[in-house]
């Protein structure tokens, strides 16, 4: 059986299209993410799957249940750690997974073991009576997904799990979830980092304005990019004032500023890709610095596939 099997799946809000006619399916067992900029569908997407948004169009089977006839069944073996916390401030963190504990249905006999287990796991246990209202960001984020595990479920729903994070935060919550994974747990997460989609995911989806551009393994999508060189020049001048310019040379290529002196070509011929970077900085008197040809990365994958420059994708966000 698939974890999940989405078919066409559909969610409009009035005029605006947020999701539209999505289809993918994750097997048991696998890491798969929904990459994206801001506003892609991602949440709407999770929403649905998870039974608390209604499809206007497509349905999907989420551990064996339909969407349609109501998943309530499935419920009881999905867990889902939604984009700010869900759990409460006055409670200390022991109380709040006991509550949610209880929430879930799990027997009394077990919470207690269950929520101290949990607290063991993420590194909390020292905290356990304190308010989550005091917890630091990195905290509450790894408590509200021991909140999501406290029923033992099979299937985790993550949104944007390391949003607004430090950077020593969010590779412990990434380590986390490689653990949970390797303890065979199927997971959706989204994200709209590329190098989290990377390390984590063995499968991704590419959402932009509510369409799945692409679905492969981080690999699979490199190899994508790979047909074609990939080029780094830098300059001494602000080249990116000319990206018209350079873009009309190259028309077989993608043209992307990785900042104002530095630009990537994905795509085309090299030597003529190399000739006409010569010509744009004579022609412009920018002063050629250094041109490497480079193995392509995600984000090269994710600018061909695209369209969209990962600057899009850096947005930072608000979390909690
Ligand atoms: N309840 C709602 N009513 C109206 N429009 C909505 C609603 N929920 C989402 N949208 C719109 O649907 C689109 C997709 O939103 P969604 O939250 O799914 O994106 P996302 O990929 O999760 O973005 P982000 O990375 O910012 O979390 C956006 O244009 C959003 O404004
Ligand atoms: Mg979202």
């Amino acid at each position: 059986m698939k974890a999940i099997e989405v078919q066409g799946l559909t969610k409009r809000f009035g005029s605006l299209t947020a999701v539209e006619d999505v289809s993918f399916e994750v097997e048991e067992g696998e890491v798969f993410g929904l990459l994206g900029p801001n506003g892609s569908g991602k949440t709407t997407t999770i929403r649905m799957l998870v039974g608390l948004s209604r499809p206007s169009e497509g349905d999907a089977r989420v551990l064996g249940f339909d969407l349609s006839s109501g998943i309530h069944e499935a419920k009881r073996w999905i867990g889902v750690v939604p984009d700010s916390s869900n759990l409460y401030d006055e409670l200390s963190a022991r109380d709040n997974l006991l509550f949610m504990a209880k929430l879930y249905g799990v027997k009394k006999r077990v919470r207690e073991e269950r929520a101290e287990e949990l607290l063991r796991a993420f590194g909390l246990f020292e905290r356990r009576n304190d308010r989550f209202g005091t917890f630091s960001r990195g905290m509450k984020r790894a408590l509200t997904i021991a909140a999501a595990l406290v029923h033992d479920p099979k299937l985790l729903f993550l949104d944007e799990p390391t949003v607004g994070l430090d950077v020593v935060a969010a590779r412990s919550l990434r380590d986390l979830i490689c653990d949970l994974h390797h303890r065979g747990l199927t997971i959706i997460l989204t994200t709209h980092y590329l190098e989290e989609a990377d390390h984590l995911c063995d499968r991704i989806a590419i959402l932009v304005k509510g369409r799945v551009v692409a679905i492969d393994t981080p690999g699979g999508l490199k190899r994508s990019a790979e047909e074609g060189s990939v080029i780094e020049a830098s300059f001494r001048g602000a080249a990116s004032d000319h990206l018209a310019d350079l873009s009309a040379r190259l028309p077989g290529s993608k043209v992307v500023f990785l900042d104002g002196k530095r630009v990537r070509v994905l795509g085309g011929d090299p030597s003529g890709v190399l000739e006409e970077l010569v010509g744009f900085s004579r022609g412009h008197d920018l002063g050629l610095e250094t041109v490497n040809s480079m193995k392509p990365t995600l984000e090269d994958a994710f600018v061909r596939i695209t369209g969209l420059s990962t600057a899009m994708m850096a947005k930072e966000k608000g979390g909690k």
